[in-house]
Formats: structure tokens, sequence, C-alpha cells
């Protein structure tokens, strides 16, 4: 899939814009400030109606303004005109002007695969921001996958709503929580399922990747789940063993809502003995298995966007991920260091977009 056009009303630092893009690759650069992942995001936005960034969404509509507009079209199978408008109060989502009222019915059909150095928390920071990344790269291949998350959080709340309930009324047997509990296995299961499998399909790719970027150490993804090689029975008596702790936090303790992802090269754990170059190399290598997971399950060429890739990394390892670039993938590079690039870049087939305050200028 390919974004032809971009248009960008009132979007972060962006008045108006309108630009094409090359089908295969496009390099933007421009100084620190000027606007290189504002565009970029504003991909991101138009595929997934949401920032990549942990930021409201009214960040996005530019200051002293009060509606944003990002409108693309998109070339797959067929050619479409996408558009996200965001007011303070709330977002509308168009699909060739036809308004679409549930946002599961728009996000999967762009598909996007990101790099943005904010992606290292994938490895650093906590295990709820791992299930973000995760959530987000299976709910683009597997739209049952997002009900399932939507009906899993629903029925948390229920039970954790109900679990105060009875700890008030003082009763510690209920055939009401066994009927919420025994849903929550249910779908619990559906999304460990999905998640187990996600990591299978990563760990069939990401060792050799890492390996080719890298040049040494093995690396391996692992799921970490409450629910891992569980049947309903025994998760049954998981919950009836934490029903007293359950009752007295007033809150479900286990489940698929705790679950975690290790990354490990050569058997340590890279959260705690991973060096920063070797933790990006690990999240790029994720992002390329991505991609395959893509071409593979679904037959799908998503666009790949590499914010800011190049910086801390040595030419080696930048030469090692160009090989990676797909001449079947629409990429957009951004840099501040567009002779690096430029010089590592095997053929000159490619759009170069400078950037500066805002502004855009393409440079043949
Ligand atoms: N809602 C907004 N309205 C106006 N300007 C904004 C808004 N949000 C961000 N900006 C401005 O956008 C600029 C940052 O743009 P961006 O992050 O795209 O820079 P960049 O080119 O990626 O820089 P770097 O090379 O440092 O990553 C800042 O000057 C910031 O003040
Ligand atoms: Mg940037």
């Amino acid at each position: 899939m390919e974004i032809q056009e971009l248009k960008l009303l009132n979007f972060r630092n962006y008045e108006k814009l309108d630009i094409t893009f090359d089908k295969h690759l496009n390099v933007i650069y421009g100084t620190n400030g000027s606007g290189k992942t504002n565009l970029v995001e504003a991909i991101y936005v138009l595929a997934l109606t949401r920032s990549f960034k942990q930021t409201n969404d009214k960040t996005l509509i530019k200051s002293d303004t009060n509606l944003t507009k990002i409108e693309g079209v998109l070339n797959n199978q067929y050619k479409n005109t996408y558009k996200v408008i965001i007011t303070p109060d709330g977002k509308k989502v168009k699909i060739d002007n036809n308004k679409i009222t549930k946002i599961s019915d728009y996000i999967s059909k762009i598909n996007i695969v990101l790099f943005n150095p904010n992606d290292l928390k994938m490895i650093k920071d906590t295990p709820s921001i791992r299930r973000k990344y995760l959530n987000i790269a299976i709910s683009q291949i597997d739209i049952n996958y997002l009900r399932s998350l939507n009906n899993y959080n629903k029925l948390i709340k229920t039970r954790n709503a109900y679990l105060k309930k009875m700890y008030l009324n003082g009763n510690s047997l209920n055939s009401y929580l066994e009927v919420i509990t025994d849903k929550l296995i249910e779908v619990g299961l559906e999304i460990s399922d999905c998640r187990r499998k996600y990591i299978e399909l990563i760990n069939s790719y990401i060792g050799d990747i890492y390996l080719s970027i890298a040049g040494l150490g093995e690396l391996r993804v692992n799921y970490i789940s409450d629910y891992q090689n569980k049947t309903k029975e025994e998760l049954q008596d998981s919950y009836k063993k934490s029903l007293s702790k359950d009752l007295a936090f007033g809150k479900t303790n286990f489940g698929v809502h705790h679950d975690d992802l290790g990354f490990y090269l050569d058997n340590k754990d890279l959260k705690d003995y991973g060096s920063q170059g070797q933790q990006k190399n690990a999240v790029i290598s994720w992002k390329f298995s991505e991609i395959e997971i893509f071409k593979s399950q679904k037959k799908i060429f998503p666009i790949l966007i590499l914010d800011d890739l190049l910086s801390e990394l040595d030419e080696i390892k930048i030469n090692n991920i160009f090989k990676f670039i797909d001449e079947d993938i629409q990429t957009f590079i951004t840099t501040t260091e567009i002779d690096k690039v430029t010089s590592l870049l095997k053929d000159d087939n490619y759009k170069r977009i400078h950037i500066s305050n805002g502004k855009l200028e393409e440079v043949q």
C-alpha cells in the first residue's frame, strides 16, 4: 500500500500542506524542531486515528486554532481518500467522504510500521507499554483481537466493581462472580492465544534480522503471561485462589492485563543488560519482523516510517538496516543528516523533502 498525497490543515506546526510522495522511498530532512516527526506523525494519525506519542489528541491541533484535518490519498487495491478531523470535542473519520462511525472499521485499513526513538520504551519501560505495542501490532492484522480486548476490558471493569460490592456486603461465594470470571477466562484465552501466536511469528524472524543488523548476538522474545500453558479449569482454580486478595484490593489481580514481553539477547534480559545500541537494534528488528508478518499473514505491504533512526548508529549498522529497505514497501526516513543518508543509499531513486519551520520544499 502507498500514500500518494497528504493534505494537512492546522496539524502541529503545519498550517497548510499538500504534498505527493514517492511510491518507494521518501527522505525527509531538516534541522531539529523543523517538523519532521510532525509530518510522519500525521501519516500515523491518518492510519490509526491517534498519535504514537502518549499525548492528548488536542496537542495535534496547531496552537491557537481549534480544528485539524489530515487527508490522504491511499493506493491499496483501490484508490481511497481517508480523512481524520480532530477538534477539542472529539474526532471524526471518513473514507471517500463517508463518515465511519465505528473507529474499529477504520483503523485496520491503512497499515503502518513505525520506528521512533521513543520506541526504546518498548524495552526499557513498564509492561503496560509493551502490551500497548503488542496490541497495536496485533490489532492491525486481526480485527477480532481488538474486539476481544474491548470485551476483556469491559469484563475487568464489571468484575472489579462487583468485587468491591461483594467486599462491602461481606460475601465470598457468589454465582454471578463465577459467570463473569468464566467469561473473563474465555476472552482472556482468546487474547493470550493471539499474543502467543504473534510472538511465535516474531521469533521466526527476529533472530535472523537482528543478526544481519548487529552482526552478532542471538535475540529472542518471550511472552510472559498468567495464562501461559493453562487450561480453563486450571484458570478457574487460579481465580479461586486469588479471590481473597481480589476482594481485599477490590480488583482482579490475575489475568492477561498483566502480560509482559521479555527481550533476551544471548539469554540475558536486554532491559537490564543491553546497551543503548543493542536495545535500538532489537526494537528495529522487531519492526522489520512486523513487516514480515504483515506480508506472510495478510499479503499486505505496510507503510514503513523510520523517524530519526540513524542518530547514534554507526555506518555499518545503518548500512545493514538499509539492506532491509524493500522495493515493495513505501518507506519514509527522517533525518537531520541528509548527507549521511544519501551517501549510504544505493540508488538515487527517491524523493527528497526538505522541511524548514513547518514549510516543505521538494528537492529534485
Ligand atoms: N500543536 C502545535 N502547534 C504548533 N506547533 C507545534 C505543536 N506541536 C508541536 N509543535 C512544534 O513543532 C516543532 C517540533 O516538530 P518536530 O517534533 O516534528 O521536529 P523534528 O523536525 O522532528 O525535530 P528533531 O530533529 O528534533 O526530532 C516544535 O517547534 C514544536 O513547538
Ligand atoms: Mg523528530
